[in-house]
């Protein structure tokens, strides 16, 4: 089986991105598609992927009334995309819209749906100066994983300093996946609350998303086999 580790695509073409895994011999690898691809290339890309046999997580970050959301994701379910997601922040009736048009879009397979509960560009202070959000960001970020499990959300898109705490309120099958991941040695870049693949592991990450340890690394193909070394054996890291 393929580890869940999913090569954020942040490239501004197409082009760009499909050149990128096939120089790299990372064609079939789990890729994570973000706003930048898509409102350039839009669902051709998607297509493309697939042709390829890349395993597809969706990142547009839905956040629109509930009906909105609702018809959105009717019409993202077709594409055959494994993971699509919203952000928790819109509450349980945008949440419960979401899945109700996925289920809506498609009767073969549902993409799974996740909820971001807090950006892991977002610290502290960020929080709390500019959102004027009291709670401290864990406990908040674990309020929106329960908010969305009640909301019927496969799991929620998190640090991995949450994800035990998320496990133990929500369930060991609700899913973590987490962005902020980092090969020691790779800059930290506008991430705050990072991780190694092998701690975020050892903290209870069932999906990993990585893109510049990887994109931007000397040599990509050597990084992302690292991030999945450190994966599986996570017990051999401290
Ligand atoms: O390059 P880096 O590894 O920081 O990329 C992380 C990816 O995960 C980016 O595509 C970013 O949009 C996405 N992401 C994130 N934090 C979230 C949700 C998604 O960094 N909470």
């Amino acid at each position: 089986m393929q580890a869940p580790i999913y090569l954020a695509l942040d490239f501004p073409t197409g082009e760009e991105a499909l050149q990128f895994l096939a120089r790299h011999e990372l064609t079939g690898v789990p890729v994570k598609v973000g706003m930048e691809l898509f409102y350039r290339e839009g669902v051709s890309i998607i297509h493309q992927l697939k042709e390829n046999d890349h395993p597809i997580f969706l990142d547009l970050k839905l956040h629109d009334i509930p009906n909105t959301v609702k018809s959105a994701m009717r019409n993202l379910a077709v594409l055959g995309a494994d993971i699509v997601n919203v952000h928790a922040l819109g509450g349980l009736k945008m949440i419960e819209a979401a899945k109700e048009g996925l289920s809506q879009g498609t009767s073969s397979k549902i993409p799974k749906l996740i909820a971001v509960t807090m950006l892991t560009s977002m610290d502290e202070h960020t929080v709390q100066s500019d959102l004027k959000q009291p709670m401290e960001l864990a406990a908040y970020a674990l309020h929106l994983a329960e908010l969305s499990q009640k909301a019927g959300a496969d799991g929620v898109v998190c640090s991995p300093h949450e994800a035990a705490s998320i496990k133990a309120a929500c369930g060991a099958d609700f899913l973590t996946v987490t962005p902020g991941i980092r090969l020691a040695g790779s800059a930290k870049n506008d991430q705050h609350r990072i991780a190694t693949p092998a701690d975020a592991r050892k903290m209870q990450a069932d999906y990993l998303v990585i893109g510049r340890s990887v994109t931007a690394a000397a040599d990509p193909k050597q990084a992302y086999e690292r991030v999945i070394e450190e994966w599986k054996n996570y017990d051999n890291y401290n």
